[in-house]
């Protein structure tokens, strides 16, 4: 049972024939969907700060196997459960708020051929669509910031893993006070953003048994990520056709430069936290 604050967010995430449009980016760019290689994707499928950069940055201090059980929460249209699944041999479960993403993340995994190796559940963070103790890592890439209870998202988080498993969390935080300046990608308005500081997911994840094992803050990648991108923008007078704008309806460009804007500023940083559950 989604509350209204879940039919927000996952409305705020619907986009009019997603498959479609980036079917069509990927004919646009030179791909063929119907003979399609995971990496063709990137571009488009993973939907947080750094896109699949940050997630191997990530998985770097994380050790998986071909028999790790990976829960990857809020997976968007799958890209790093894909990713996850096709450089480690894991089999990946993702759930997600937004039911189009997960028609999308299943339809594009078709399209790869990963539907074995990937699969992908409608459900909330706050109430996770899988049973106790059943796997050994748990990745969230920018999820948090859309959920306002973080005790129940702890609390599941750690419902779901097994003993001594790990939950690895790459997400937007609140680094200094001050306004902010909607909209985000995340949210285009203050109702349904629900940024924390990194000492307050700390103490939550702490309260929910939780040990803290590593944590970065990302604000000097992003901003050398941006520069970079916003600058190939400029040169070719367009974004690369398969790319985040197609997820964020026609303020994307809005929602990005605030977002940079903010993290120059010093108000905003995505910051990753790996925690064991003890
Ligand atoms: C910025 S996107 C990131 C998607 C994905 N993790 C990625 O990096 O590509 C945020 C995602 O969080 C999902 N989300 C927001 N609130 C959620 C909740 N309570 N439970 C599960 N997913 C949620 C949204 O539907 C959306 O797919």
């Amino acid at each position: 049972m989604s509350t209204d604050q879940e039919i927000n967010v996952a409305s705020h995430y619907t986009t009019d024939n997603l498959l479609g449009r980036i079917k069509s980016a990927l004919v646009a760019a030179g791909s063929d969907p119907e003979n399609l290689q995971a990496h063709e994707l990137k571009g488009v499928d993973e939907f947080h700060t750094g896109g699949v950069q940050a997630t191997d940055d990530l998985l770097a201090q994380l050790s998986i196997s071909n028999t790790t059980r990976v829960l990857d929460i809020g997976c968007g249209i799958g890209g790093a459960s894909r990713h996850i699944a096709a450089h480690t041999g894991a089999t990946v479960t993702g759930f997600d708020l937004t039911p189009d993403y997960i028609t999308t993340a299943n339809a594009l995994s078709d399209l790869v051929g990963m539907r074995k190796q990937t699969q992908f559940l409608t459900g909330s963070a706050v109430a996770m669509p899988v049973g106790d103790n059943s796997f050994d890592l748990a990745t969230m890439f920018h999820v948090g910031m859309n959920i306002a209870d973080k005790h129940a998202l702890f609390r599941e988080a750690h419902r779901v893993l097994a003993p001594d498993a790990t939950f690895a969390l790459f997400d937007i935080m609140q680094t200094d006070t001050g306004d902010l300046t909607f909209p985000f990608p995340w949210a285009e308005k203050a109702d349904w953003s629900f940024i924390e500081s990194p000492e307050t997911y700390k103490s939550i994840a702490l309260k929910a048994g939780f040990t803290l094992t590593s944590e970065r803050n990302r604000r000097d990648f992003t901003l050398a990520y941006f520069d970079k991108a916003f600058a190939a923008i400029e040169k070719n007078g367009a974004p690369h056709p398969v790319g985040i704008h197609l997820l964020m309806k026609d303020t994307a460009a809005q929602k990005l430069k605030n977002y940079v804007t903010e993290v120059k500023a010093g108000k905003l940083a995505p910051v990753e936290m790996i925690f064991r559950k003890s």
